[in-house]
């Protein structure tokens, strides 16, 4: 009875778990039907995403201002990290301002997120300009440190909790404007970098709000 006979083999097929399927039996298309859900659990992210590289830089700001707390002595190695902190903030600031705001500010129909962290950039450039011309023992000298690391810590809540989901939902390619906002970083860090630059630098990019 042929009909009978197919039919329970149907049957079985259907009812064997894909757990227990023979290896050997596998065709190629069903192997690359099995692929499909690895294909497509991989990291959202890559690593020129925007949103990836901005919160780097938080990440690494953060770990200076701890290191800068557990600083006991005033000194030339005070002296440098905040150094770092206020370059690694205004390159970081800038690039924002130049190109990450910009494009948020094209997709959000309610930019008041970004009005506000144009006035947060503004009151941290306050301080980092004043630092620039201060020294550790110098009076209020750790305070301003401080104060500068709470407003940083604030501003970056506030981007990573409420602007970047914000963006996620948008249809904003965010590879893209990490592959610029890359380019731009290694740009102004390069200048940086060079001590006969650095003053001219900051004097040029600090005050822009
Ligand atoms: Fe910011
Ligand atoms: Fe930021």
């Amino acid at each position: 009875m042929p009909a009978k006979s197919t039919s329970t083999a149907t049957r079985r097929t259907a009812r064997t778990p894909p757990a227990t399927a023979t290896r050997g039996a596998r065709s190629p298309a069903a192997t690359a039907r099995r692929r499909k859900p690895a294909a497509r659990s991989r990291p959202r992210t890559s690593p020129n995403d925007a949103i990836a590289l901005l919160k780097e830089d938080h990440r690494s700001v953060a770990a200076m201002f701890l290191q800068f707390d557990r600083m006991k002595a005033d000194g030339s190695r005070k002296e440098a990290l905040v150094a770092k902190i206020c370059q690694e903030l205004t390159v970081h600031a800038r690039v924002e301002e130049e190109i990450f705001y910009p494009a948020a500010r094209s997709v959000l129909e309610n930019a008041a997120l970004i009005d506000e962290a144009d006035v947060e950039h503004a009151s941290a450039k306050a301080l980092i300009a004043e630092l620039r011309s201060a020294k550790p023992g110098d009076d209020h000298y750790d305070a301003k440190v401080k104060v500068l690391g709470e407003y940083v810590r604030h501003h970056v809540k506030e981007e990573q909790d409420e602007l970047f989901p914000k963006l996620r939902r948008t249809a904003l390619d965010m590879v893209v404007l990490g592959e610029r906002m890359a380019a731009r970083k290694h740009e102004l860090a390069a200048l940086f970098a060079n001590p006969a630059a650095t003053e001219d630098a900051m004097r040029r990019f600090i005050p822009i709000v």
